[in-house]
């Protein structure tokens, strides 16, 4: 089965909680996520500035081969998907702020974006798509930036400061940012808080499928398929850094150590039924070569206990021994275009959803 890669792309940490998502939907791909650090937030700047920050990055993703890029971000999805869908022969997946769940369960309804997307058209006409629900837009000041410095740490964030008042049966979280602080906002409002990453997920998973589709069809056709896959080599490629692309497209802060960093993390996944164990595992070029070749899984392994059978995790012995499944790597590689990539943040994000 092909492996593909899916690029992953936000301002900075907020399309991690889209990732894990994806990742959680789709263990089966290999993720790049590009969070663009140092030009974050995007929340207040012009759209030609976001089409060409976005732009870059999907340069990027097309230059290592990716097989579909996710904008997972509300307000670059609405400045420019189109136009990226236009620009790249990948297709682009957007973030839509989840306007449609909420009105089917909200009467008053509050969405909470960045000052572009809450002027975006593209939000007002999704908003006047559902006139059974009262929608109240709303671009929290300054919120995007201080989830960003505060690495999403919910502690270092005073809501008082950016959220207005209101009585509000529903929020619409509609920047991936403000998803880190969800148990906070739906505390502040007393009500339920909606947010677009499991949608997006599914979108990718549709695109993906329609991708294969087309892919066993010019098989079988004896037709070359103009799906672009990437070859192994390129894979190897990026995995060991060879290339200067990074460097290349992103200027200074794409140097050598950006790419030890972006080097530096796998995460592994098994079995056919879903994901049933993961760890993050600190790996070079050596260990996922081998990990490539069919390395055991990581010895330390994690008794699942239960609470999570529905989303098709099941139980692996606490000796350590290969219970004959089949164990896959779903491997993450960031980049990043500022020095501040959160290694650790990035890893929590894992350790604390799975
Ligand atoms: N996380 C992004 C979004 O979903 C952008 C936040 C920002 O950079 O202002 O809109």
């Amino acid at each position: 089965m092909k492996k593909y890669l899916v690029g992953v792309f936000d301002s900075g940490i907020g399309g991690l909680t889209v990732l894990s998502e994806c990742v959680r939907r789709l263990p089966d791909c290999d993720y790049l996520y590009f969070g663009d650090n140092a030009h974050a937030p995007y929340g207040s700047r012009s759209p030609e500035e976001i089409t060409s920050l976005v732009r870059t990055a999907l340069r990027v993703f097309d230059a290592y081969g990716a097989d579909a890029a996710v904008l997972a971000c509300n307000t670059a999805t609405a400045v420019c998907a189109r136009a990226m869908r236009e620009e790249f022969s990948f297709p682009v997946v957007g973030t839509e702020p989840a306007v449609k769940p909420a009105a089917f369960r909200c009467a008053q309804a509050l969405v909470l974006a960045t000052p572009r997307t809450v002027r975006s058209e593209r939000l007002s006409r999704l908003v006047g798509n559902f006139p059974q629900c009262s929608f109240t837009l709303f671009a929290p000041v300054g919120l995007a930036g201080a989830i960003e410095r505060a690495e999403g740490q919910a502690g270092a964030i005073d809501l008082k400061e950016h959220l207005p008042r209101g009585k509000y049966d529903g929020v619409v979280l509609g920047c991936t940012h403000y998803i880190y602080l969800r148990k906070e906002i739906s505390a502040f409002y007393r009500a339920p808080v909606f947010d677009g990453n499991r949608g997006t997920a599914e979108r990718l998973a549709a695109v993906l499928g329609v991708a294969a589709a087309r892919e066993e069809e010019a098989i079988s056709s004896g037709a070359a398929s103009g799906a672009r896959f990437p070859e192994r080599e390129e894979k190897e490629a990026f995995f060991a850094g060879e290339t200067g692309i990074v460097g290349g497209g992103l200027g200074k802060t794409g140097t050598a150590d950006h790419r030890a960093q972006a080097e530096e993390k796998t995460v592994a996944f098994c079995s056919e039924t879903g994901m049933t164990d993961h760890r993050l595992q600190k790996t070079g070029t050596a260990d996922h070569k081998r990990g490539s070749e069919g390395a055991d899984p990581p010895a330390e392994r994690r008794e699942e206990n239960g609470e999570n059978k529905n989303k098709c995790f099941y139980k692996i012995g606490k000796n350590g021994k290969k219970s004959g499944e089949k164990w896959q790597k779903t491997s993450i590689f960031y980049l990043g275009s500022g020095k501040n990539l959160n290694k650790r943040l990035y890893e929590q994000m894992f350790a604390n959803k799975q």
